[in-house]
């Protein structure tokens, strides 16, 4: 089975600094580093080093010819990946001495995916396909609906979480993959197993996957079924696209038919390593790194 990923391309500006910047505060860089990322190309590399097949769709700028490449080295499928006039999104990532992170994101051409090209991808889709979505480019609304039609499978991972994001039909996706304050905003909760129980009660037709970084990861599933992984303990570097990590090898590992106990397992071993080492997408694992 393969997975077809809408999803943002971006230049990651990464600035190390020793605590994140606050309010009013102006600090001086430690370094600068420059490595591709964007939650969607992170989550389509890490399907692909899992081993699933994974088609990418989205665009980037002249300057982002590069990051398409690298997908299409990885063993992505690029078909439906557009090069536009707009400059390719970027973000600008602080990283402190404790691995914590902060991200400011710059959409660029990644909200300029064009109807013609939202159609194409679609076109050949149906019952048993898979789509994932995150929220960093313009394609969320187009394929919720799509969905409806074509009775393909949503997998979203509401991230960045917004007003726009709240406003569509979100009883139409299938699986959630959210974080502790995705989890929060979307339940209006903050204790893990509320944020579950409130999650199941306004999308029961929906499997919640909730990652706790350090606490590893819970599943609560539409049939009842619940299950739970933690998370190694390592060094933490860098925890930019541990997240994105986690989504790949987890959804990898269903497609391959793994039950979602074992695909936690496989997803919070993959996040491990990847908060070990510096920048996002170079550090999401092959199998062979774990
Ligand atoms: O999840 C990490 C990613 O978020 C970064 O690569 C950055 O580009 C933003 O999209």
């Amino acid at each position: 089975m393969s997975l077809v990923n809408f999803g943002s391309i971006n230049l990651d500006f990464v600035y190390r600094v020793q605590a994140l910047v606050r309010p009013g505060e102006t600090v001086q860089s430690l370094s600068l580093e420059r490595f591709a990322g964007g939650k969607g190309f992170n989550q389509s590399l890490a399907l692909a080093r899992a081993g699933a097949e994974v088609r990418h769709v989205g665009s980037v700028g002249e300057d982002g010819r590069w990051l398409v490449e690298m997908l299409a080295t990885e063993g992505v499928d690029i078909r439906n990946v557009e090069v536009v006039e707009t400059p390719t999104g970027h973000a600008i990532i602080q990283v402190s001495a404790r691995g914590e992170n902060s991200i400011l994101v710059h959409a660029g051409a990644n909200r300029e995916l064009s109807g013609s090209q939202l159609e194409r991808a679609c076109v050949d889709l149906g019952d048993g396909d898979w789509v994932l979505l995150q929220n960093e480019t313009n394609a969320p609304e187009f394929v919720l609906a799509e969905a409806s039609k074509r009775g393909f499978r949503v997998i979203l991972n509401p991230s960045p979480l917004d007003s726009s994001l709240l406003d569509l039909p979100l009883d139409r996706v299938d699986t959630f993959l959210v974080n502790e304050v995705e989890g929060e905003a979307l339940a209006g909760e903050a204790d893990p197993d509320r944020v579950l129980g409130a999650m199941r009660k306004r999308f029961p037709a929906a499997d919640i996957v909730l990652t706790r970084g350090e606490q590893g990861a819970a599943f609560s599933g539409r049939d009842g079924t619940s299950a739970y992984a933690g998370a190694e303990s390592v060094e933490v570097i860098d925890t930019t696209g541990a997240g994105d990590t986690f989504a790949g090898f987890y959804l990898a590992a269903l497609l391959s038919g793994a039950n979602p106990q074992s695909a936690l397992v496989a997803g919070c071993r993959a996040a491990a390593h990847c908060v070990s080492r510096p920048g996002a997408a170079p550090s999401i694992p092959r199998v062979s790194d774990l």
